[in-house]
């Protein structure tokens, strides 16, 4: 079974209740005060189970007075304790008002009501709200919100919450007052307060059925023309939706709030998101095509989920993937439309096969379902989030895009306003659909990646194509029995002439055999296709197939595909003692030279067709991870290329234009590409200094600036001390700049890394509070800097284990997340292995540690 958290509150799927009370309607009066805001919450409850006492969630609230039906409750008529306050005897129905004192100012978990600057923010998801007031804190229980808001009427210009703004007024005593209210009963997770002064952007939106919206962005004073995106963003979003989803937007006005202080991405509260900057902000000189990329889709997630996650929620945490899954894939599918589908597509396979995969074969794997929680923050996974996606694709795969768009409606349209399970969601699909989806649910009970194994036979004389599939699913440390899953695998049969087939294999058994007549030459076979499902694919091609494939499939992620299999291959030879130079045949570096000279009309697929694996792809392929020789294997295959493309390289890189920046696909594609040749021709040493040198003078834009800088620090390490210097400089007083500045510098492959890291902490910009700064100097280092990360002397998990330790303290949430790299110890050799393993030991003997850390520390020990 899984770990021994028994010593703590451990939660399981199969446990749950329907609650004893709901709650119809609250009334939430807001004093707000730095280190003592007053919340007044009156209540109209109504009793479900007979004879149930009520009980309260709530945490690190002071108590300051309860009330029922307007009558005070003296101290012996309740029951407190650190997570709850009870009340035994109630009658059915009536009104209950509780007063509590808390401090935004020394809430450092960033949960709750907070302070992020100046600004009081909330962060509800998943059990935040009991931060706030005493309340029935989950998911089920729905109600209608009534907020008012009191805060000094100067200071704070903007008063926000959820809904409607009912009334605003200042008193007599200076305050601003104001009054919302939501027409929408929600969880209380979907609860939201802003108070605070911004610069405004507005726009107004008409959803098809011709109701005006009013959509306004709120950025820190002086930030407006960094927001003009995300907002464009946001009405591309709101239209895509009607027009795919036929889902219009339902409130008269939308805000998205910007703030520097957020433990995640983003917060769909109801009518009002509360979002990272990260994911907001951004102009040519500050944010890379990346970072503009990501807001499009983040914009697009917070929004799709008023639909999926807002009018329908969640029943139990447990069914968290139920708006999380949907949600990704909803926003992947938005991402697509508005860009190149097949580099959204390539860039969520990266995702799956690195932290995904790694995650099943860790401590930690679990269903997109989890059926054992500890601490919910621990399950936003990318098991949940992106495999959960994943298991949605598979669904529109199998069901076909109008049978899926049937279901998801008749869902919508059956749970308006209720809190739902993912068998309801699936039933609602079949529903739709008249497919049998009962082996197919295995996906949500079911962890682990599923391994499929194929090959070909073909019979000339009867014209016959004979498939064979396999699968089998590896034990996972939660679950050791695995059942076989409902694949769906896409393929496309590559003949001689050109022509071309495509099939779709519905696998529903262990060992499949699919027989294609009337096939008159043997074909060369495109197995699973766009990645149609997310398993691991045992196939026996040879090389020359491979480039085959890579140069002639139809869908431009097979032919990626088929490269990485290629380079996995050639890595795997190299670490098995070959010299790179006799792995590398003719062939490639010619159909490279090819590609380089005549790019892709998507010259973001050129740069991808012309990219090595990276790290994390190529050790989740191994039981034991050989670090070393990845690292040895990547870095020998680079140099030769860097050397035997130089001349393709160059003629490449001089021939793509350049125009002033401006974001969009074939802009970015070419900058892309731009980068890639870069990154080779820093390799080959000739000239390079003057190159990078030149790049990152000449760059009008972040993307250009990054790619200088990245391609130097992997080859010329004396420019890029030149670079990063001038860099830091030039951007000292930005944060967000700065967090590329402080990644950058924890990715630096050489032991200078260390002290880099040292002078980065002393920055004025850096602060242990803010998650942001922490993550962008410790994820990159412990995620993009294997070299220096995974040192034979431990020196590289020493300082992710002492960042834990202290940050445990001051948000857990946050610390939690930033030990993963260490969870897979067991994947390591015997010296890593006892280093790694000594580190957790250490972490978990802290008195006190959170559940959030406890949780994953235990389950990798135990
Ligand atoms: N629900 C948010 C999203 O996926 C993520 C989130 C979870 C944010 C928990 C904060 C806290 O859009
Ligand atoms: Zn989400």
């Amino acid at each position: 079974m899984t770990a021994n958290t028994n010593t703590r509150n451990v939660k399981s799927r199969h446990d749950y209740q329907p609650p004893a009370f709901i709650i119809s309607t609250v009334k939430l009066c807001f004093e707000l005060d730095n280190t003592a805001t007053k919340v007044t919450s009156v209540m109209q409850l109504q009793r479900r189970q007979a004879g149930a006492p009520l009980k309260l969630d709530g945490q690190h609230l002071q108590l300051l007075s309860v009330a029922v039906n307007g009558k005070q409750l003296s101290e012996h008529e309740y029951r407190l304790d650190d997570e709850s306050l009870t009340l035994d005897t109630l009658p059915d129905s009536f009104e209950l008002t509780v007063v509590t004192q808390l401090s935004p100012q020394t809430n450092t978990a960033l949960e709750g009501l907070y302070l992020a600057g100046q600004t009081f923010c909330t962060q509800c998801e998943a059990e935040g709200f009991r931060r706030i007031s005493y309340f029935l804190d989950r998911p089920d229980v729905l109600a209608e919100y009534f907020v008012t808001i009191i805060a000094p009427a100067e200071q704070y210009p903007f008063l926000l919450s959820n809904g409607n703004k009912l009334s605003e007024h200042i008193d007599s005593a200076g305050n601003r007052v104001v009054q919302w209210h939501d027409p929408f009963a929600k969880p209380c997770y979907l609860f939201a307060l802003v108070a605070g002064d911004f610069d405004r952007l507005t726009e107004r939106f008409v959803t098809q059925s011709g109701r005006d919206v009013s959509l306004e962005l709120y950025v820190d004073k002086g930030a407006a023309a960094k927001g003009e995106f995300a907002l464009q963003a946001l009405k591309r979003a709101m239209r895509w939706d009607e027009q795919r989803f036929n889902l219009e937007y339902d409130l008269d006005i939308y805000m998205v709030v910007a703030v520097d202080f957020f433990n995640m991405g983003a917060m769909e509260n109801k009518g009002l998101n509360i979002f990272n900057s990260k994911y907001v902000l951004a102009d040519a000189g500050t944010a890379t095509d990346k970072d503009y990329f990501n807001i499009e889709s983040i914009i697009g997630h917070e929004y799709f989920h008023n639909w999926t996650g807002n009018r329908v929620t969640c029943r139990d945490w447990f069914q968290l993937s139920l708006k999380e899954g949907l949600t990704v894939f909803r926003d992947q599918e938005f991402s697509a439309d508005m860009g190149s589908p097949t580099l959204c597509r390539i860039d969520a396979v990266k995702l799956i096969r690195t932290a995904q995969f790694a995650e099943d074969a860790g401590p930690m794997a679990h269903p997109i379902r989890p059926e054992q929680v500890l601490e919910m923050n621990n399950f936003y996974t990318v098991t949940v989030y992106d495999k959960g996606a994943e298991v949605i694709r598979m669904l529109q795969t199998l069901l076909g895009r109008n049978g899926f768009a049937a279901g998801l409606a008749l869902y919508l349209q059956r749970h308006d306003g209720q809190a739902v399970t993912c068998d309801d969601f699936l039933q609602a699909m079949q529903d739709a659909t008249a497919k049998d989806l009962s082996r197919f649910a295995l996906w949500y009970s079911q962890s682990g990646t599923p391994e499929l194994a194929v090959s070909q036979h073909y019979d000339a004389p009867s014209a016959q194509l004979t498939l064979n599939l396999s699968q089998h699913t590896p034990a996972t440390t939660d679950q050791p029995i695995k059942q076989a899953l409902m694949l769906p695998v896409q393929i496309e049969l590559l003949f001689a002439d050109g022509t071309k087939q495509q099939h779709l294999l519905v696998m529903q058994e262990a060992s499949q055999q699919f027989l294609l007549p009337e096939i008159h030459t043997e074909p060369v076979v495109v197995w699973l296709e766009h990645f149609s499902a997310p398993v691991k694919l045992k196939a026996d091609i040879d090389d020359r197939h491979l480039l085959f494939i890579a140069g002639n499939a139809s869908d431009g992620v097979a032919r990626w595909d088929a490269m990485q299999q290629f380079w996995s291959r050639k890595v795997a030879q190299a670490i098995a003692g070959n010299a790179v130079e006799d792995v590398l045949p003719e062939a490639l570096v010619s159909m490279m030279a090819s590609w380089l000279q005549q790019p892709e009309p998507d010259l973001a697929l050129t740069a991808e067709l012309l990219s090595l694996p990276d790290f994390d792809t190529l050790a989740e392929q191994y039981q034991q991870v050989p670090v070393d020789g990845i690292l040895a294997a990547l870095a020998g295959f680079k140099q030769l290329l860097a050397m035997r493309l130089r001349e393709p390289l160059l003629q490449c890189y001089q021939r793509l234009p350049l125009s002033a920046y401006h974001y969009d696909q074939a802009a970015a594609a070419q900058r892309r590409l731009r980068s890639l040749c870069l990154h080779y021709l820093a390799l080959s040493a000739v000239d390079a200094t003057e190159l990078l040198q030149q790049h990152y003078q000449s760059a009008d834009n972040m993307t250009d600036t990054m790619a200088a800088l990245a391609a130097s620090q992997q080859a010329q390490p004396a420019t890029f001390n030149l670079l990063i210097d001038d860099f830091a400089q030039r951007w000292q007083h930005d944060a967000l700049v700065m967090d590329k500045c402080f990644a950058l510098v924890a990715s630096d492959p050489a032991e200078q890394v260390f002290d880099g890291i040292e002078t980065m902490l002393r920055h004025p910009l850096f602060s242990w509070h803010n998650p942001n700064r922490v993550r962008a100097l410790y994820s990159a280092f412990s995620m993009r800097n294997p070299q220096q990360f995974h040192r034979l002397d431990g020196k590289g998990y020493a300082a992710l284990e002492q960042v834990v330790g202290k940050l445990d303290g001051i948000n857990a949430q946050v610390a939690a997340r930033l030990i993963t790299p260490l969870l897979s110890w067991r994947r390591f050799d015997p010296v890593r292995q006892q280093l790694m393993q000594a580190a957790l030991q250490r972490l978990a003997n802290i008195p006190g540690l959170s559940n959030d850390v406890y949780e994953k520390v235990n389950r990798s020990l135990t």
